[in-house]
């Protein structure tokens, strides 16, 4: 059974986000799910959703997203949220995630974790608004111990690669605060002072890539914005779209 810090969270969390709640459900259809119906709802104090296990996890462009009950951190935090430009968003929150997990997490835009040329994690953000202010929803999944390849052609990457005593709420426990802090300045300041170091974490850069509406061309990094450079056909092409997934050819 694991055991959640919840209160060691609390105790780190609150001081950033005033009114911050810490709960742990042993079942839920997805976190992020809850929270964007209490978002909705008008139910709008920052929260820290944990959930031992989902019924109807969710991933980008409608997938779903299974994950080992035990064997994974899946959670949302839900927040307001009013950035000038919500444009890299998912890019800093991977940023801030894999650098407060391992130096060897690489990022693959726009919302993949990653660990020698395995996923380790994705990232969903969703936002609500209520009453006239904006909510974000930012859910994390990560597997923590190995699975099975269930169904994938190769199976997913697992933080006890990198860090072999790690739990899902030891990780959980490190990566908070950082990403509490990444959030704020974020809202303030957008991506573009994220972008060097995304790059040096950066899995498409220098690669082969095509786009799942048929781009292709050699990944030239992200830019001030966030969004993927793409070298096509003799000039250069952004890729802004959540709508659209990417992966290396070669
Ligand atoms: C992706 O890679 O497509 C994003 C996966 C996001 C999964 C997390 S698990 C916690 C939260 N609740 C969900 O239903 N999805 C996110």
């Amino acid at each position: 059974m694991e055991i959640w810090p919840a209160e060691s969270i609390w105790e780190l969390i609150s001081p950033l986000l005033p009114g911050f709640t810490v709960e742990v459900l042993p079942e839920i259809d997805s976190s992020n799910t809850e929270l964007m119906r209490r978002a909705r709802a008008g139910q709008t104090e920052p929260t820290l959703l944990v959930a031992e296990r989902q019924t109807a996890g969710r991933g980008r462009l409608g997938r779903p997203w299974q994950s080992a009950v035990g064997d994974s951190l899946t959670f949302s935090l839900s927040l307001p949220y009013a950035p000038r430009d919500w444009s890299g968003l998912s890019l800093a929150v991977g940023l801030a995630v894999a650098e407060s997990l391992h130096p060897d997490i690489g990022l693959k835009w726009p919302n993949d974790l990653w660990v020698a040329e395995r996923k380790l994690g994705g990232i969903l953000i969703e936002a609500a608004s209520s009453g006239g202010r904006s909510q974000v929803v930012i859910g994390i999944g990560l597997n923590i111990r190995p699975r099975s390849a269930e169904g994938l052609s190769t199976p997913p990457a697992a933080l006890t690669d990198l860090w072999h005593e790690a739990t899902a709420g030891a990780a959980l426990l490190q990566l908070m605060p950082p990403l509490a802090r990444a959030l704020q300045d974020f809202e303030q300041r957008g991506f573009a002072p994220l972008q060097q170091r995304f790059e040096t974490r950066d899995v498409l850069r220098g690669r082969e890539v095509g786009t799942s509406d048929g781009q292709h061309g050699q990944c030239l990094g992200v830019s001030p914005n966030g969004s993927l450079r793409l070298w096509c056909a003799g000039q250069e092409v952004a890729i802004n779209s959540s709508e659209v997934s990417v992966r290396p050819r070669i």
